[in-house]
This record gives C-alpha cells, structure tokens and sequence, in this order.
C-alpha cells in the first residue's frame, strides 16, 4: 500500500486502523500521538515497519515536525493520510462558554486543517494517494452538552466535502467516516454499554477501521459506521422537527447524559 500516517494511534480507533493497514502489503506506517511510548509498543507488534512522532497536533511546530520526519524516515513519500485524532469535552454552552469551542476546533479542526496542508504536496507527488478524516455522526446531528464538539466535526465535515472536489483531478481521493458510539478510551460510552436497550448501538474501532481502509485505499467518499447511522442525518434533514423532539427528549436522555461516544 505504501507510506501512510495515522494521526491518534495510540489507542482506540487510531490504534485499530494501524493494526487494520498494517495487513496491507507493502504498507510502512508513521504512528503520531502524544503517548510516545505506546506508539513505540505498538510499532513493534505491527507485522510491517513502523515508525513514530510523539506530538501534540495543536502546536504550531507539529505539522513541519511530521513532514521533516517524513522526508527523514520515509524518502518523503506518503501514499495515505488518516486524520483521525480527536477528542470530546462534554459541557453546556452555558459551562463551557468560547473557550470549550475553541478548545474542540484547535484539535479536532484546525490541526487537521495544518496538517493536511503540510502534507498535501507529498501526497500529490505520490498521487494516486488519498485523505481519509475521520468524522462523527455528531457532525450531521447535534445534541445537548456536545455542541463544541458537534461544531468542530460540523465544520470537519463541510471543509473535507470541498477538499474531496478540489483534490480529485490531482489524484487525491478525499474520504471520510462518521462512527457513531464506539467503545474507546475516550469514549468510553459507559452507560449506553450498562443497559440492554442501547448495548446494541456501540460498536467496535476494528469496524471503523475497516471503513478507513475502505474511505482510503478503498476509494469511497464516506462511510457510517455502523452503517444504519446514517439514518440519523437522512432524518436531521427530511424530518428536523421529529430528530429534535428524539434527541432532545426522553428516548435520548441516555445518550445527552453519557460519558462516553461521539
Ligand atoms: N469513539 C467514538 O464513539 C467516536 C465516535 C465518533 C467519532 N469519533 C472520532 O474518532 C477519533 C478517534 O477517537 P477514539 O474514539 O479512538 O478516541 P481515543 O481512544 O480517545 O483516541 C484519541 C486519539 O487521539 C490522540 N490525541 C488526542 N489529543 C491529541 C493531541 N492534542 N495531539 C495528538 N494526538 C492527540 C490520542 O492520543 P494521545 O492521548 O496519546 O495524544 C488518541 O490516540 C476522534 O476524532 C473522535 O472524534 C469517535
């Protein structure tokens, strides 16, 4: 498959996709998150080589530090971008105010917007190359208390829409996935878990793993993950007024209170 960098792979969903590339011959990975150390543990238990930036994707130097890497480790070349780091900081307008947005867009925005910039020339010389951001359902319908995040996967959403337009005729397909409540460390999706009601709608970072190859190297535009989600933003547009009284009332007050799954 060639060289692709896999941002947020320590754990979760990031750390699925590495193992899920991993498989594909010929694959050489750039693991980056800030845990170096289980970026280095898990490089070597991957059947391919695979090398690791320990970085904070919200500074300014994080973008430059990945390129020189690549051009260090990797002769500069990058077949595969997956934009997949992110987090969640639960809390009303009213709690959180400006600072809790700005806190979800420096990560879950604009550090995807640096670093794709950065690394766009690379993947146009190896062209045909692909981009895949690893979005939200919570970028197509929004709840209470996750607004912010709502808003910085909103806006994901939107900007690789018009990327995927732009980068088509240089050769870079433009992907995206949408998970809906995934079982990850930073999302743990506790209560949704606990219950036999809502058990069913968690599922697992190997699912949206396969549907990040299938968004990259696999060439499709976006995929739900499970795929039934997308049900919710088919609603949010042919029936606003019925996905605000569910999500705002009582059949969602297990997903408006828990802690986990974006
Ligand atoms: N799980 C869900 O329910 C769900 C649903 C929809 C969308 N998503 C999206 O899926 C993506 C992955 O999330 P996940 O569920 O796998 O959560 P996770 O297990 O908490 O993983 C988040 C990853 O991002 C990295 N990260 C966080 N802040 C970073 C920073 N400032 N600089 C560099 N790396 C950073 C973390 O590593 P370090 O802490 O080591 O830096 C970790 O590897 C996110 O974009 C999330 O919004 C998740």
């Amino acid at each position: 498959m060639g060289v692709a960098v896999v941002t947020g792979a320590s754990t979760g969903i990031g750390e699925a996709a590495a193992i899920r590339l991993a498989r594909e011959p010929g694959t050489e990975l750039v693991l980056v998150a800030r845990r170096g150390e289980l970026l280095r543990e898990l490089a070597g238990s991957l059947p391919c080589r695979a090398t690791c930036v320990a970085v904070d994707l919200t500074e300014a130097e994080a973008p430059r530090r990945i390129r020189e890497h690549l051009e260090a480790e990797h002769g500069g070349e990058l077949d595969l971008l997956v934009n997949n780091a992110g987090a969640a900081w639960r809390a009303s307008f009213e709690e959180g105010g400006h600072d809790n947005v700005r806190r979800h867009m420096e990560l879950n925005f604009d550090a995807v917007v640096r670093l794709t910039e950065a690394l766009l020339p690379l993947l146009r010389a190896g062209a045909p190359s692909a981009i895949v951001n690893v979005a939200s359902t919570a970028g197509r319908v929004a709840r209470a208390r996750t607004g912010a995040y709502s808003a910085s996967k909103f806006a994901l959403i939107g900007w690789t829409d018009s990327l995927y337009a732009e980068e088509k005729p240089h050769g870079v397909h433009v992907g995206m996935v949408l998970p809906g409540f995934v079982r990850t460390e930073g999302f743990p999706a506790t209560e949704l878990r606990e219950k036999a009601l809502t058990r069913w709608i968690v599922s697992k970072p190997e699912k949206v793993a396969e549907a990040i190859f299938e968004a990259g190297p696999g060439g499709k535009a976006e995929r739900y993950v499970p795929r039934p989600y997308a049900l919710a933003a088919i609603f949010r547009i042919l029936a606003p007024s019925l996905v605000r009284r569910v999500l705002g009332g009582g059949a969602a007050s297990s997903l408006t209170t828990s802690t986990g799954g974006e």
